[in-house]
This record gives structure tokens, C-alpha cells and sequence, in this order.
């Protein structure tokens, strides 16, 4: 297609929006936790797609779903049913304790879609979320994401009286809701801010708040969703039922489709929301096969034990985390975030250079999130990298 990596950077410059800051590598292929770049070397992968790569590059039951189905039917309208659709939906609902399911393409989407709905069954507009927060780049869900950094070049934003209380602190919320607040909006770990894990039984104490206020809980699954924290959902670690539950990212395994899911009663009629691609056949078939895959290899078990085993190995006298430029290394499962005292981009190179893919997230933070079929010497060698590197 290409005849170096230098013409692909060049055409990159000349034909796309500059939204991304790519290190100089280009992605040609990859397996498991492994991705291989445009002269064939292989890279230990901790970015996973930004959580996405749950079941890891070209799994070979994903691949023949995909195949299967492409053959059969890829896409067809909304105003027909489909069985792909619905199975998908049962299993979701099987999952998550959610009784009602509406599909789209990404996480931005199904956040819009959860806004619209606490508008529409509250009859209420306005929105707590969290400092810190991150729920996607549409004008929506951008309205309820945190920080100067994503939101100064596009306010004012859509949604008015969005107020901000600080993350980990449940009774800030009850401080500010009022008689015009339809939901409170959280990330059960935030992601993009660093990978910030709050005190044990905050959600539920956000919970029990909701509860008391007559007011909905949505809850952002989207990063934290598909075993990615060692539970198969983040809320699941408090033992907590939102109203309101968005995912996307792991559920197709790379496919895009993302979901809005509801507690019975709380829903759309018909003509009130929709979306043409949302739920088509090809993205519902590869989820239900990513699902299949996590189930069938105990991924979410394999999630929680690695990440024991990564925060055992980073961890006492030592280990990464006495190094003085670490200032804390925390996380679920194998969401982990390692803090350092000072910016981290320049280690993504120094990284790279060594064959493993991180990322540098809210400027201080590498943030791994890799596959959860990562292997144990894999994660070993990641370690020992990120040891060489950070020291
Ligand atoms: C918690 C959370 N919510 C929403 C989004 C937005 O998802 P998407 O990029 O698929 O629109 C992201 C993406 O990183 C996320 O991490």
C-alpha cells in the first residue's frame, strides 16, 4: 500500500485533521497482546486501544464471527428485526442486572443518549458530574466532561447548569442538587484524568444519595466496562445498580458499537431516539463473540489476578513504586495508573524505543490498559521496562 513509514507520516500531514500526536510508528498487524509494525517487529501492547483490545488482536473465534456474519448480513435497518440485535441485548442485560438496551456506535453516543434520556424521564435538565471527569467529545457529553483542556475552544457548551462537585466525595453531591437536577453522571474509576480509584463505597454512597433525592444515576462503564477492573463492571465492586449504565469500547472487541443500558421502566418510545448504524448485525455478532471470549478464557478473573500480581511486583521496598520519581501507582484490575512527579510523554518514546506501547495520560500519568489476554512474561518485561525507563 505504502512503500515506507516516511510516506504514510507524509500523507498523514497532508490529508488528516492534526487530532492526534502520533509517536513515528505505523501498525501494520498484531496477536494477543503483541501488535507489529510496518517492518515486522513486535511490540508488547499496554495501550490496548484505550481499553478496547480486551480479547487482544485477530482472536480467532472474533475473526470467524465477523466472517460468518459478514456473509449472512451485515446491515439492515432498524425497522427490522434482527437476532444478533436481541441476543446481544439479553446478554447485556444477563451481565449487567440492566433490564433495557439501546444500541449505537461509541461512548460519546451512548452518553448522549443517557443525557436525553434523564432529561426526558425526570422531565428535569440539569447534570452533576465530576471534576476530573471525561465522557466524550460531543458537544453532550462534552458538556458534562471536565477541564479547560477539551471543553475552553467550544463553550459554551450545549447542556446549561452542568455543575462539577469533586470526585470521591459523595455528600458534595448533595450539597448542589436541586429541584432541576434529573441525574448525577460518574465514572466508577475516571479513566482519562489518571486513573483515579475512589474510596471504597463512594459509589454506593452516590447510591443511596440518588436514591434519597429522587434523582438518576448514570454511571460511564464505557473505559471501566468487560472485566477491564477485574469485575465485569466497575459499579460491580461496590455492588451497585445505576438507573442509567453506558459501555463501548471492549464490548466489540475493536468492532465499534456502543450501548445505553436502563432499569425497567426508564426508557425511549418509539421515534424518540435512534440511530441508523446502531446495532447492526456485523457489530452485535463480533460483540456476542468478544463476550463469548472473555467468558470462555475467564478474562475477568485473568484481569484481576494480573493486576494483583503487576501492583505485587511494583510494590514494596524495591519495587517501582519507591522510586522517587513515582509518586503512586494505583488502579483495578489491569486498569493501572502509574503517577510520576513529572511529565510522562517523553518516556512514551523511551518505551517505544524498548518495544512496548504506553500511554501518557492527564500529563503525569502512564496509564496501562493493555489487553487482558497479556501474558504473565509479557507483563514481566513491561515491568522491567518501565523500571529502566522511569529510573
Ligand atoms: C469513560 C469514558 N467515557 C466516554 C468516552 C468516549 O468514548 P468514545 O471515544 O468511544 O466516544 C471515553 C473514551 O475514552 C471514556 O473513557
Amino acid at each position: 500500500m505504502f512503500s515506507s513509514p516516511e510516506e504514510v507520516f507524509e500523507k498523514e500531514k497532508r490529508y488528516l485533521m492534526p487530532t492526534y500526536k502520533r509517536p513515528r510508528i505505523v501498525i501494520k498487524g498484531g496477536k494477543g497482546a503483541i501488535v507489529r509494525d510496518f517492518f515486522g517487529n513486535e511490540y508488547i501492547d499496554c495501550v490496548g486501544g484505550i481499553a478496547v483490545n480486551a480479547v487482544g488482536y485477530c482472536h480467532p473465534e472474533v475473526v470467524k464471527a465477523i466472517k460468518e456474519q459478514a456473509e449472512k448480513l451485515m446491515h439492515v435497518s432498524n425497522l427490522y428485526y434482527t437476532e444478533p440485535q436481541v441476543k446481544l441485548a439479553e446478554k447485556l442485560s444477563e451481565l449487567s442486572g440492566m433490564d433495557k438496551v439501546f444500541f449505537c456506535n461509541s461512548g460519546a453516543e451512548s452518553i448522549e443518549a443517557a443525557l436525553k434520556l434523564a432529561r426526558k424521564v425526570t422531565g428535569k435538565h440539569e447534570f452533576i458530574a465530576a471534576e476530573g471527569s471525561f465522557h466524550g467529545r460531543t458537544l453532550g457529553s462534552l458538556s458534562v466532561t471536565f477541564g479547560t483542556k477539551f471543553r475552553s475552544a467550544f463553550e459554551p457548551l450545549l447542556l446549561k447548569g452542568v455543575k462539577f462537585v469533586r470526585y470521591n466525595d459523595a455528600e458534595a453531591i448533595r450539597k448542589v442538587l436541586d429541584e432541576d437536577t434529573a441525574a448525577v453522571i460518574l465514572e466508577p474509576i475516571q479513566g482519562e484524568s489518571g486513573v483515579r480509584v475512589p474510596s471504597e463505597g463512594y459509589v454506593k454512597a452516590v447510591r443511596e444519595i440518588c436514591t434519597e433525592e429522587n434523582v438518576l444515576l448514570i454511571l460511564d462503564e464505557i473505559q471501566t466496562g468487560f472485566g477491564r477492573t477485574g469485575r465485569w463492571f466497575g459499579k460491580d465492586h461496590d455492588g451497585v445498580e445505576p438507573d442509567i449504565m453506558t459501555v463501548a469500547k471492549a464490548m466489540g472487541a475493536g468492532f465499534p458499537i456502543g450501548a445505553m443500558l436502563a432499569k425497567e421502566g426508564i426508557e425511549f418510545e418509539s421515534g424518540e431516539h435512534a440511530s441508523t448504524f446502531g446495532g447492526n448485525p456485523l457489530a452485535c455478532a463480533t460483540a456476542l463473540a468478544s463476550i463469548r471470549v472473555i467468558e470462555g478464557e475467564k478474562l475477568v478473573e485473568r484481569s484481576r489476578e494480573l493486576g494483583e500480581y503487576f501492583m505485587e511486583e511494583v510494590r514494596g521496598e524495591n519495587g517501582l513504586e519507591s522510586s522517587p520519581q513515582v509518586k503512586e501507582i494505583r488502579g483495578k484490575g489491569l486498569m493501572i495508573g502509574i503517577e510520576l512527579t513529572q511529565p510522562c510523554s517523553e518516556l512514551v518514546e523511551k518505551a517505544l524505543e524498548r518495544r512496548i506501547l504506553i500511554n501518557c495520560t492527564a500529563d503525569k500519568v502512564i496509564r496501562l490498559v493493555p489487553p487482558l489476554v497479556i501474558r504473565k512474561e509479557e507483563l514481566d518485561k513491561v515491568i522491567s521496562v518501565l523500571y529502566e525507563i522511569i529510573k
